[in-house]
């Protein structure tokens, strides 16, 4: 299995070598490459990411991605929606669990406010937001493939003022009565504040693709913030697994951050090519490490994000040991 190692920048730099070594711990064999992309790599070459890079990335089984810097600047194109777009990794999933709350969010990953198609004029700004009918079927398929193993299913929309959104949800409406799964619908505004207020009466949420990007930073609220939510882009071709976080420069360099959402990602990536047994051990590794008491100052904790690593590595040795 290669497995493409994506640190990014920030810190990238330090909760990915952590997840690098989780995976590396429950699957020696596995082989791991580097591929430098990002802003650091800008400063230093003028180029975020090249062609090169892509077409080495799209050679992985797998790819574990941190977070990137990117900076509002008119020219500069994000590395990761360049990542998702020519990888073509339309849905990107966010699972958001803990604390009693268990849902995931569907986010349609290639589209939408996310087209690309823009231009400023002198007095004028405009971001031209595409939904295809492929590009929603198919997401809202996805989505109701995961809602049918689980509970039910909402659609999460603008549609009383977006025309876009009026297209997005009858499709999506239509596949969810196609696949037989229970579904309701709900204004995305709206949704932001009730799924803080009652999580529990939401299971998997499909929306587009700002949408997701904004209701999966308000619900890690939900499950103690930023640090906690891995996210899985799956393509037809590729998959690419990273946190839900960016590069937070507020504290990069300073052994702060929380390395669970790396870690989580790692064990999605698992899941994703079918070792579940091992992904499950990885989760279970992070769970007794906070029941231990062990946890990043985010989470009320002291403990450093290389301290953390170390102490889930310790717990999925003892775990290894202890199973029959
Ligand atoms: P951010 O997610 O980097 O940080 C927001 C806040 O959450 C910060 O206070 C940060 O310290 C905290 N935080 C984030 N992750 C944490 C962790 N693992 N442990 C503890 N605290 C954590 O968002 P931002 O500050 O708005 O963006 C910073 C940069 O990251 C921007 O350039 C943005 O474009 C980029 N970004 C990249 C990605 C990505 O590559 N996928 C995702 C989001 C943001
Ligand atoms: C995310 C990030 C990205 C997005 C940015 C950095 C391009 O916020 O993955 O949530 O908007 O998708
Ligand atoms: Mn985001």
């Amino acid at each position: 299995m290669k497995i493409a190692i994506v640190e990014g920048d920030g810190i990238g730099h330090e909760v990915i070598p952590v997840a690098r070594d989780v995976l590396a711990a429950v699957r020696p064999e596995y082989e791991f490459f580097q591929v430098e992309v990002g802003f650091g790599r800008w400063e230093r070459t003028g180029h975020a990411i090249t062609e090169d890079d892509i077409a080495l990335l799209a050679t992985a089984d797998s790819i574990l991605f941190g977070a990137v810097t990117t900076p509002p600047f008119p020219d500069y194109k994000s590395v990761v929606l360049q990542i998702r777009k020519a990888l073509d990794l339309y849905a990107n999933v966010r699972p958001v669990s803990g604390k009693g709350v268990d849902l995931v969010i569907v986010r349609e990953n290639t589209e939408g406010l996310y087209s690309g198609i823009e231009t400023i004029e002198p007095d004028r700004a405009t971001t031209l937001r595409v939904i295809t009918r492929r590009g929603a079927e198919r997401i809202a398929r996805y989505a109701c493939g995961i809602a049918r193993e689980r509970r039910h299913l909402t659609v999460g929309h603008k549609a009383n003022v977006l025309k876009s959104d009026v297209f997005f949800r009858d499709i999506c409406l239509h596949e969810a009565g196609i696949a037989g799964v229970p579904y309701k619908e709900c204004f995305i505004d709206a949704l932001c504040l009730d799924v803080l207020r009652r999580p529990d009466a939401y299971d998997v949420i499909v929306t587009t693709n700002l949408f997701g990007d904004i209701l999966s930073d308000v619900a890690a609220y939900l499950v103690g913030g930023l640090g906690m939510l891995p996210s899985a882009n799956i393509g037809d071709h590729h998959a690419l697994f990273e946190p839900v976080h960016g590069s937070a420069p507020d504290i990069a360099g300073q052994d702060r951050a929380n390395p669970i959402a790396a870690i989580r990602s790692a064990a999605l990536l698992l899941r994703h090519i079918g070792e579940c047994s091992a992904a499950e051990l990885v989760e279970a590794a992070i769970t007794e490490t906070l029941s231990s008491g062990v946890r990043t100052r985010d989470i009320g904790g002291t403990a450093g994000t290389k301290a953390f690593g170390q102490t889930v590595i310790r717990m999925l040795g003892k775990m290894h040991r202890s199973m029959p």
